[in-house]
């Protein structure tokens, strides 16, 4: 974290209180009780987790114990028998709910769909019945690559329903990422389309499975998902149109009740080295953060047409398009393509045509609409929305302020929720009837969570001191380990400071014990919200013929938070051309995907190191910011080097 940071973000002194009119009908609405319950949920936790997992949640049978906490090995609810599906369809069609609509969906072309929880429940017991003729069977894994359609809910409630673990890759990532998360979790199936709309062009996606399966041995079957109709290779004996599949499927499906520690999913999310990670998340524990904090956080009502514009395959798109609305019996509002097609206003448009009420989004995006200009706002009336929220990243001040204003017109309260793929749910965040919020603080902890702000010793800092940011205690949504690999799991969250979770994220606490998160402390960027790791990138340019070695790091960028600027040596005998610059970007496009393109290319006779030959990445980063090498360069091996590069001008 830079000093910069810190002193800016600390002149923000605004306060936001929930007005009367909010907290009235709010699910909290008052800071006390707020207070009386994060007490009772930290200091009896097992009392309260209790209690709330049998208010939130159906069971099938009733657990045993509440946690059994192994450091850093939890085990929540034992004992106790539910389904996931049946928390998100079944238990909503006894009354009302059963036809009020799930899911509306808008395609980018302007196609719209409202699929009822009765339809979405048929659907989900179809392709629940497919996936078991074709043998998939409980702890079994299946892909799932779509574009944001109401199938890929479909697909992972139907696995849900099962007991098989779904991991979601997406649809922006490319045949190499596909290739990498289906070997490295092993599935049997992988469920795809022949396309999705996207800024007007159609997204190929079979196209990169096609590629992908070509080095995936586990695959047995491809379920092919027809949106766009485009012509795709269908692969005889392998490959089977989604529609064809269902046509006979039958309707009945007795959902199974699985133990509470079932694998849900597996999401892979970029660490510091080179691997993606597999992060796990269990079924009631996962379930019940899920839900709960919908409840409190979105106040969810049933009159809501509640709106996350996050992908399907994100963790966000997880817990909040699918689980934690879905198992509050919300309406779900889900759109397929880009938020300037036909034109920038395009949000603002579905916000009124459907009559959203929450708007859930992330500090990257709303940057965009501001650059874009206010009066792509102003055509629209927004008048039905109540309440907004952001994640990702943390919050500018200034963005914050025009979301409250121009989106808001100062009377929604703004939701600033942080939380990771890890924590499964969120983890400090206001609760929108019960927490004044400040303008670029996620404010306080949600129930259950314990975060500090600890410097090396594991002390905590004064307020308004940085550090890096700890939980303290388990909670139910938190990742159990990562798939394959529970030495990784240990070493990556627990071994900062032993037996407390280290979430990577530098922070402060304010006087007020509000957390404002500065970002990222280890080699991870945030680029538009989404967690890239500078050694992916890097190891998909050394994959490169020309490239002897490279670096990534992060220049501030006012859209996306971080650019990406790549440091490359090239192997003797090549030209740093232009168009081997181009070449590289795409390479790594094909490698990753297309978020992952590097913004700026620096070819470079040598890489600053030490002289243990570690790349001192803080020099360069420096560098591609801009900026004087402030720090401490005394540890450099050959200042040659530096002076290279420093006058290497782009
Ligand atoms: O650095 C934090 C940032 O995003 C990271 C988690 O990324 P990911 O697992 O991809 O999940 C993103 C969606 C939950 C965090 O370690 N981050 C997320 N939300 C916020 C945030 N930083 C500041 N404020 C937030 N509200």
């Amino acid at each position: 974290m830079t000093d910069q940071t810190i002193t800016s973000v600390s002149r923000e002194s605004r306060v936001f209180k929930p007005s009367t009119q909010f907290k009235s009908q709010a699910n909290l609405g008052s800071f006390a009780s707020y207070q009386r319950l994060y007490r009772e949920s930290v200091n009896a936790p097992e009392r309260f987790w209790g209690r709330e997992a049998k208010k939130f949640l159906a069971w099938r049978k009733s657990f045993g114990s509440v946690l059994k906490w192994k450091a850093p090995h939890a085990k929540w609810f034992s004992g106790g028998r539910l389904n996931v599906a049946e928390n998100c369809l079944d238990r909503h069609l006894a009354g009302p709910r059963a036809n009020k609509a799930a899911i509306i969906f808008e395609g980018e072309p302007g196609d719209v769909r409202t699929i009822t929880y009765a339809q979405l429940h048929r659907e989900v017991c179809k392709f629940a019945n497919v996936l078991d003729s074709l043998g998939l069977k409980k702890g079994d894994r299946a892909a799932i690559y779509l574009p944001m359609v109401p199938e890929a809910a479909v697909a992972m409630l139907a696995c849900a329903r099962l007991g098989v673990i779904h991991t979601v890759i997406f649809g922006g990532f490319s045949s190499e990422a596909i290739k990498d998360r289906v070997n490295d979790c092993q599935a049997k199936l992988v469920i795809t389309a022949d396309g999705g709309f996207r800024r007007g062009k159609i997204v190929e996606l079979k196209p990169n499975v096609d590629r992908a399966l070509s080095a995936t041995p586990t695959v047995e079957h491809v379920i092919v998902l027809k949106r766009t109709g485009n012509e795709v290779a269908m692969a005889e004996g392998r490959d089977r149109w989604w529609h064809d599949v269902m046509a006979t499927a039958s309707t009945q499906h007795k959902a199974k009740a699985h133990e509470s520690e079932t694998p849900l999913f597996i999401l892979y999310t970029s660490g510091s080295t080179g691997k993606p990670k597999g992060v796990l998340h269990t079924t009631a524990g996962y379930l019940l953060g899920v839900t709960m904090s919908a409840h409190y956080v979105f106040d969810l009502k049933e009159s809501d047409v509640y709106w996350c514009t996050a992908d399907i395959g994100w963790v966000t798109g997880h817990s909040y398009v699918v689980y934690g609305p879905l198992s509050c019996g919300a309406t779900v509002l889900m759109y397929e393509g880009a938020p300037n097609q036909p034109e920038p206003d395009r949000f603002w448009q579905i916000i009124d045509r459907h009559g959203v009420t929450i708007f859930y989004t992330a500090p990257t995006a709303i940057r965009s609409f501001m650059r874009w200009g206010d009066d792509y706002v102003k055509r629209h009336s927004l008048r039905s929305l109540r309440l907004l929220g952001t994640v990702g990243e943390p919050i500018n001040p200034e963005a914050w302020m025009w979301y409250h204003e121009l989106i808001g017109k100062k009377r929604c309260p703004i939701v600033d929720t942080w939380w990771q793929t890890e924590t499964g749910c969120m983890m400090v965040t206001p609760i929108p009837g019960a927490v004044p919020t400040k303008p670029g603080s996620c404010t306080l902890p949600f129930f259950g969570v314990v975060p500090k702000v600890l410097d090396e010793q594991g002390t905590e800092v004064p307020p308004n001191a940085g550090g890096k940011l700890f939980l303290m205690q388990p909670w139910p949504s938190m990742l159990r380990t990562l798939w394959g690999d529970d030495a990784r799991y240990k070493q990556q969250y627990w071994s900062e400071l032993p037996g407390l979770y280290f979430c990577g994220d530098g922070a402060r606490k304010d006087k007020d014990g509000y957390l404002w998160v500065v970002g990222r402390i280890d080699d991870v960027l945030n680029v538009s919200g989404h967690r890239i790791g500078t050694a992916e990138v890097e190891s998909a340019l050394v994959s490169h013929p020309s490239v002897a070695e490279a670096a990534a790091v992060g220049r501030p960028d006012e859209i996306k938070g971080s650019a990406l600027v790549c440091f490359v040596t090239l192997k003797t005998g090549q030209a740093p051309t232009d168009e081997l610059k181009e070449a590289l970007r795409n390479h790594v496009g094909k490698e990753i995907g297309s978020l992952a393109k590097p913004d700026s290319i620096r070819f470079a006779a040598g890489l600053p190191k030490t002289r243990s030959g570690k790349i001192m990445r803080r020099i360069l980063k420096e560098l591609a910011g801009g900026g004087e090498i402030k720090g401490d360069t005394t540890t450099l091996e050959d200042f040659s080097v530096l002076a290279a590069l420093k006058s290497d001008d782009e």
